[in-house]
């Protein structure tokens, strides 16, 4: 971050806008980019004026207009930290737009650089080419590491090392310094030493603050999963993908994988089982809330989503149900002026172009509110089709969900129960199972396969309502999606009940 700070202000850019919510590692950063550089650095905020940082000399210039009346008279290769000007850009003043136009101009010729700093990027159309915005990344484990030195030696704590100590870090990472150091501080008070525990669980409320991304506790695994073999081999063959000996075998990171489906049938299941095999952590991404109502913040909402998701990398970004929130972007350009395609590009475009190792898992039950971008060869490492299970893939729901009601699948007749749940989905199945303990809770007694057989009995599958569009989807699939069942395994049992 900092060789390219100062690259940006060697190579003479008089303009540079850097999002990001820590202002005091910014300051410290450019502090050793002036340094570096031998250029003097300045500091304006609204209640303080323009700061010079070297001598603590202020100049009074509280209104914006001011200081960049005030920065004109600065010496030449100085840089010059705004805080809170992106606040007043966002109403687009024209006088100050003018204003900083022309500043801009000079600071060119005089070897001077405006860096405005704010948690998002709020610039007006007319100052977008003025500005090269830069985001301003996520501390990494050496500085969350000097943060976690610096609370053990004010706790009196022995300096963590080893695998405590990568475990902490871990757990930290995705959260700025001030997070984190908070997050160290009260697993202190509440554990008496920097619990990874707590930290993680601190992390997983700082990254749900913006309503973006969420931290996913993930307890289920391909064991819980019935059928989809081929599915489960894809990904088991990967397990190791992001590992240091892959790398130096020259594998490519995997870049992420679709998975198509009916309903109910394990996909949402899968892409969390899919963090299990990685070992990695699991982000959740609400796709629907990253298009934002202000010019430029549904980019801004990406573009910090992806900051927080490459920082806790390797990891999982998981997108449930990505035509919900992707809809927008067939039939935009009408609609809201093309950002949600825009946005959408831009994510595609990250996905391809990443380098940190972010496995990207979606699922989709419906295609056709897909925009075909998303659908072109290429875009994923590949596209799951997952259909109706067949008969041997019941019987392994069946036994699942059994068990994990507390159960045991040998005192029932499985292979007949599966023959009965033709045309169910998984979550029908597991649907039935529960409505069977319901049954026999209310009778004051354990349930049996009659229980079982009326639950099913009584409920009509999703494939017989929806048998037209079901057809479709699998019309669709063929010759595009890699099916998640082999054929070998067992063809039968996939008529649509009729
Ligand atoms: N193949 C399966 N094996 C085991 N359980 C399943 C399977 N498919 C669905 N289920 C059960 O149904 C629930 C809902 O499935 P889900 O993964 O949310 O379906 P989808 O995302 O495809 O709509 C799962 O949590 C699981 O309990
Ligand atoms: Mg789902």
């Amino acid at each position: 971050m900092r060789t390219q700070i100062q690259n940006y202000i060697r190579a003479g850019y008089p303009g540079i806008y850097l999002v990001s919510h820590e202002e005091q590692r910014v300051e410290a950063e450019l502090k050793a980019v002036a340094a570096a550089l031998k250029y003097k650095l300045y500091a304006w905020s609204a209640t303080e004026g323009l700061v010079d940082t070297a001598d603590g000399n202020i100049r009074q210039a509280n209104d914006p207009m001011e200081a960049i009346v005030a920065v004109a008279d600065l010496p030449e290769s100085s840089i010059v930290l705004l805080r809170d000007l992106h606040l007043f850009l966002q109403d687009a003043n024209p006088v100050l737009i003018r204003a900083l136009k022309d500043e801009l101009v000079r600071c060119k010729t005089k070897g001077k650089c405006l860096i405005v700093l704010g948690c998002r990027q709020v610039l007006p159309p007319e100052l977008e080419r003025e500005f090269v915005v830069l985001d301003f990344s996520l501390p990494g484990k050496d500085q969350l590491g000097a943060v976690l030195d610096g609370i053990c030696g004010s706790a009196k704590l022995k300096k963590l090392a080893g695998p405590d100590r990568d475990q902490v870090l871990d757990a930290a990472t995705g959260m700025t310094s001030m997070e984190a150091e908070n997050a160290y501080a009260l697993a202190v008070i509440e554990t008496k030493r920097v619990d990874a525990t707590v930290v993680a669980r601190e992390k997983a409320a700082t990254v749900k603050k913006n309503g973006l991304l969420e931290v996913v506790t993930v307890r289920e695994s391909l064991n819980d999963i019935g059928g989809l073999d081929v599915l489960k081999d894809w990904l088991r063959k990967r397990r190791d993908a992001f590992s240091e000996r892959a790398q130096q075998y020259g594998l490519p990171s995997p870049k992420g994988l679709l998975i198509v489906g009916i309903p109910g049938t394990g996909k949402s299941l899968t892409a969390k089982a899919t963090a299990s095999v990685f070992g990695r952590p699991l982000l959740k991404l609400d796709a629907g809330k990253l298009y934002g109502s202000l010019v430029g913040q549904s980019e801004s909402n990406l573009r910090s989503v992806i900051q927080v998701a490459e920082a806790i990398a390797p990891c999982v970004l998981w997108l449930d149900e990505i035509e919900k929130g992707l809809a927008g972007s067939k039939s935009s350009g009408s609609t809201d002026g093309g950002t949600s395609s825009r946005v959408f590009g831009a994510f595609i475009s990250w996905m391809q172009e990443k380098k940190a190792p972010v496995f990207v898992v979606a699922t989709a039950n419906d295609v056709t509110q897909l925009p075909p971008e998303l659908l072109r060869k290429g875009r994923w490492d590949d596209m799951m089709f997952v259909d109706l299970p067949n008969q041997t893939e019941r019987e392994a729901i069946w036994g699942i969900q059994i068990a994990k009601y507390g159960r045991k699948p040998e005192r029932f007749d499985v292979p007949a129960l599966a023959r009965a749940a033709d045309g169910f989905t998984g979550a029908e199945i597991e649907q039935a199972v529960i409505d069977a303990l319901y049954m026999a809770f209310a009778d004051g007694r354990e349930p049996g396969m009659v229980d079982l057989s009326l639950a099913l009995d009584t409920s009509v599958p999703l494939s017989k309502l929806m048998a037209e569009q079901i057809g479709g989807l699998r019309k669709w699939a063929v010759g595009r999606c890699r099916m998640a069942t082999s054929t070998v395994n067992e063809a039968r049992g996939r008529k649509i009940a009729a």
